[in-house]
């Protein structure tokens, strides 16, 4: 199973987990979890190292955002999703599976 400890939350608000071969930024904000693919679909950035501000991350390369719950590109210069997948707090755990519905 995919699982991030959630205590792994406690100094930073993101983690990174492979899924199946992609691996997936996880971010903590306020107290909801969001899990997005980490490659910015623009070019090669890992958005598990941009700014994240109003459920919005920034890609720390060219700053295209993202919204952090449809994966939608919000700005230029990315103009493709990201893939999102699904955060379910289970315990002393976060479970993120793909989002088979998308
Ligand atoms: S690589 Fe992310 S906006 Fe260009």
């Amino acid at each position: 199973m995919n699982t991030i400890k959630l205590s792994e939350f406690e100094n930073t608000s993101v983690a990174k987990i492979d899924i199946n071969g992609t691996t997936v930024a996880v971010f903590k904000v306020d107290e909801d979890y969001y899990a997005i693919q980490n490659m910015c679909s623009h070019s090669e950035a890992d958005l598990a190292d941009g700014e994240v501000y109003d459920c919005k991350v920034e890609c720390p390369l060219h700053g295209a955002e993202f919204d952090l719950k449809t994966g939608e590109a919000l700005t230029l210069p990315a103009t493709k999703p990201v893939t999102v997948f699904t955060t379910e707090v289970d315990g002393d755990s976060l479970v993120i599976k793909e989002n088979l519905d998308a």
